[in-house]
């Protein structure tokens, strides 16, 4: 895709997700502890406008106070650190729209008339600060999504689909045999990486077993039995569990993935007597092959496809975890991209080789703080230009609102 139609279709996508809810949703945290959606207004087009045109290019500024103002989001650890972000005075949405209109316009000029590949220049060494601007509004489109998910539904539009719901074959646990496991990626290998992406590093991976399916809703019902936490997505209605999805209410769909924190999940596992897989044995269960070799995706090296899981917006909530045998990988293990994204127990940190990226250097160093862990793969509302195997995302091990199920390792 020619990179200045793939910036426009991000622009529609976002206005159609900021198109979803009522005017007054503006202003409101629908999670407190992320800015309101004013902010992310104002700071995709402004993200994209610093790194390409000011940073990159070189281009003067366009209001010097509202680039501040937009130029990053949050991450407070509790309620209590996110009270100190708040502030009563975002501009009026009017003025907000204008700024990222002017964003906007200075993008489309630079995408369409300057120079934006430069082996001189490390900002635009292979277009660096192109795909960095793209990929991050895909990101915030996640981020839109899974906050539009917090809002009454009285206060945004409902999106009809059809729900799938059956009875699953049972989850076995697959042997994946000892071998190595290749993490990151050489800088010539992609089009664009993260610099959490790099360097590639290989780890020997000793011999596990992997179940089939990740935990679903009806497996987590039993753990709820024995006492465990209620995930954050279900309601208790009148002694029935449903399940608060993005558009309306369902009863709870046992064959759905259970979306619950990294904290949450460590919990069923240890009450399962299993274990959460490592970001390495992830790698071998998802891109190992008994053959020996690693392939690009799960299910081989064609391009995500629909029919390969649930991811790239196609629809807003989870599908039945048997729904892709097409993209099942070499183990026939079910739903390792796509779905939700899945948890690991490895703390997210840089890989041997780590360089912070001139683009955005605070993007992943300041989150190496033991205190995120690492989750692979996909949502349904991950966007298919994200999902490579190096792709790594993170989060608080307690942050419920993320789209994150997991798969079970033997202990
Ligand atoms: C990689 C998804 C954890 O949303 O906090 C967007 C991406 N960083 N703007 C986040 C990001 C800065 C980041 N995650
Ligand atoms: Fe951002």
């Amino acid at each position: 895709m020619k990179l200045l139609e793939w910036y426009r279709q991000n622009r529609e996508r976002t206005a159609a997700i900021f198109g979803l809810v009522d005017d007054d949703v503006f202003y409101d945290r629908p999670i407190p502890l992320r800015h309101p959606m004013a902010f992310y207004e104002g700071h995709i087009p402004n993200f994209s406008f610093l790194t390409l045109n000011a940073r990159a290019l070189g281009e003067p500024s366009i209001d010097a106070s509202l680039e501040r103002l937009f130029e990053r989001g949050i991450d407070p650890a509790t309620a209590d650190d996110a009270r100190r972000h708040e502030r009563s005075d975002w501009p009026a949405r009017e003025e907000v729209a204008r700024f990222a209109a002017l964003c906007d316009e200075r993008v489309y000029q630079a995408l369409a008339h300057s120079s934006i590949e430069d082996p001189e220049v490390p900002r635009l060494i292979r277009g660096q600060a192109v795909y960095t601007i793209l990929e991050h509004e895909q990101m915030h489109q996640e981020t839109l999504l899974y906050i539009v998910h917090q809002v009454d539904y009285a206060r945004k539009r409902f999106i009809a689909a059809h729900h799938e719901d059956h009875l699953l074959g049972a989850s076995e646990l697959r042997s994946i045999a000892a071998g190595k496991a290749t993490l990151g990626a050489d800088r010539d290998e992609v089009a664009f990486g993260w610099d959490n992406e790099f360097e590639r590093e290989a780890i020997d991976v000793p011999a596990f077993g992997m179940t089939t399916y990740p935990v679903t809703n009806g497996d987590w019902l039993r753990f709820v039995e024995a006492g465990g936490p209620v995930p954050f997505f279900w309601i208790e209605r009148d002694g029935e569990w449903r399940l608060h999805a993005a558009f309306e209410e369902l009863p709870l769909p046992l064959s759905w993935p259970v979306y619950v924190s990294h904290a949450e999940a460590e919990a069923y596992a240890a009450w399962a007597k299993m274990r959460l897989p490592t970001e390495a044995e992830y790698h071998r269960a998802a891109f190992g092959t008994p053959e020996g070799d690693e392939r690009p995706y799960p299910w081989g090296t064609e391009r995500p496809a629909v029919a390969h899981g649930n991811f790239g917006f196609a629809r807003y909530d989870p599908e039945p975890v048997d729904a892709h045998p097409a993209g099942a990988s070499a183990w026939g293990i079910y739903d390792l991209t796509g779905n939700g994204w899945e948890w690991t127990s490895t703390p997210f940190g840089p890989l041997r080789g780590f360089e912070p990226m001139v683009s955005y250097p605070q993007y992943s160093a300041d989150f190496f703080d033991g205190k995120h862990y690492v989750m692979k793969g996909a949502s349904p509302v991950t966007a298919r230009e994200l999902i490579r195997r190096s792709l790594r995302n993170w989060f608080y091990r307690d942050y419920p609102y993320m789209y994150a199920k997991f798969h079970c390792v033997a202990a």
